[in-house]
């Protein structure tokens, strides 16, 4: 049987790398990556290597430059696109709005039309369940109304779903699936491939596993929110069983599973879990007592998010294999793997 070839945007980045580790495993796909390594290492395609024993293809191509990113289209026959690629940090996006929403929307834009240029029938796009901003009602669930963007980050991932449901409406035969993600953490199990960041990270799992081996001071944001312990809850769901949506997200669209030809999709694991629940499933794991400070709460910060997921369980047939304390283990041994990487 050929090989159906998927393309995967952002593929030496956190969730690419996974999710093409979880894609080669299936013996389904031939992946290719492209990725500028703006914020990621072409060290994560020997790590991928090393893990399933594949070699990918890869470019290393801006893609808001489409005059380059169309030679990909043109040197393969592409069957299904997930993108990944695009710049993520909240706070950064609010400081440089002009950053996120250039590089953001082109490099979208640019997928979105060249896929349609050279028939690429199923796309995946990488979104976030910050698009639900601020909500009222939990847990949320893909009807939860979409508010006005908390940041120009968020934004640009309504605007980018927003625009998948115009093309998609234009042209029938384009099918895409927009996978709302909620916390991502957590490391593959083998240690060997992680959330790779070049500068400080602003997450709280980096963090804490980075105190722990004091590189940094961890500080709760707030411990006075109406919440079980005082401390804000997040969905927070392991990388790899949101890389193992994409695969079944892929088979969805392959297989004309989908009813309509845009579908959104939460991700998470239904399970709130507070700030403290965090650091101490990071103690139980590690054995290791955590030096952190209470301090004042992060302005922005949502008392409590975590989602309504059935949708995809139903759908896609996914489901979540780790728990917070898988969580934990697998971020700390990638931690441990990692602390005197220099790229
Ligand atoms: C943010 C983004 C979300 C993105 C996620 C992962 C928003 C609204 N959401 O979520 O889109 O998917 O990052 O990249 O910005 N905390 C501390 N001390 C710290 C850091 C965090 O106590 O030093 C607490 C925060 O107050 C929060 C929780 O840990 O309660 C999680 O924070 P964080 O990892 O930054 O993720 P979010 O802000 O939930």
């Amino acid at each position: 049987m050929d090989k159906k070839t998927v393309l995967v945007t952002g593929g030496a980045g956190y969730i690419g790398s996974h999710t093409i580790i979880e894609l080669l495993n299936t013996n389904k796909y031939e992946v290719i990556s492209a990725d500028a390594f703006f914020n990621s290492s072409p060290r994560a395609y020997t790590q991928i290597e090393e893990i399933t024993g594949k070699k990918i293809k890869q470019y290393e191509i801006n893609l808001c430059d489409k005059k380059k990113a169309e030679r990909i289209f043109l040197e393969n026959r592409i069957d299904s696109l997930i993108h990944f690629a695009a710049f993520k940090a909240v706070g950064e996006s609010v400081e440089q709005p002009l950053k996120y929403y250039h590089n953001n929307m082109e490099s979208l834009i640019n997928m979105i039309s060249l896929c349609n240029q050279y028939g690429v029938a199923n796309f995946i796009f990488s979104s976030s369940c910050s698009v639900y901003g601020n909500v009222e009602k939990l847990p949320v669930d893909e009807n939860t109304p979409i508010p006005q963007a908390e940041s120009p980050y968020a934004h640009t991932k309504q605007i980018g779903e927003t625009l998948l449901q115009h093309v998609c409406k234009q042209h029938p035969a384009f099918n895409a699936v927009a996978l709302r993600y909620f916390n991502p953490v957590g490391a593959h199990h083998s240690a060997k491939i992680g959330e790779w960041a070049l500068n400080k990270p602003n997450n709280l799992v980096p963090l804490i596993t980075g105190t722990a081996i004091g590189k940094y001071n961890l500080t709760v944001f707030g411990n006075d929110y109406p919440t079980r312990d005082g401390t804000c809850i997040r969905d927070y769901i392991h990388v790899s069983d949101i890389a193992q949506a994409h695969v079944l997200a892929v088979h969805y669209l392959l297989d004309k599973k989908n009813t309509s030809n845009f579908e959104p999709f939460n991700l998470g694991t239904g399970a709130g879990v507070s700030v403290l629940e965090a650091i101490a499933a990071f103690e139980k794991v590690s054995g290791k007592k955590l030096n952190y400070k209470i301090g004042a709460r992060r302005p922005g910060d949502v008392i409590a998010v975590y989602s309504n997921s059935s949708k995809a369980f139903n759908l896609l047939g996914w489901s979540c294999k780790h728990d917070i304390n898988s969580m934990m283990k697998t971020a700390w041994d990638w931690e441990l793997y990692s602390k005197n990487r220099t790229d």
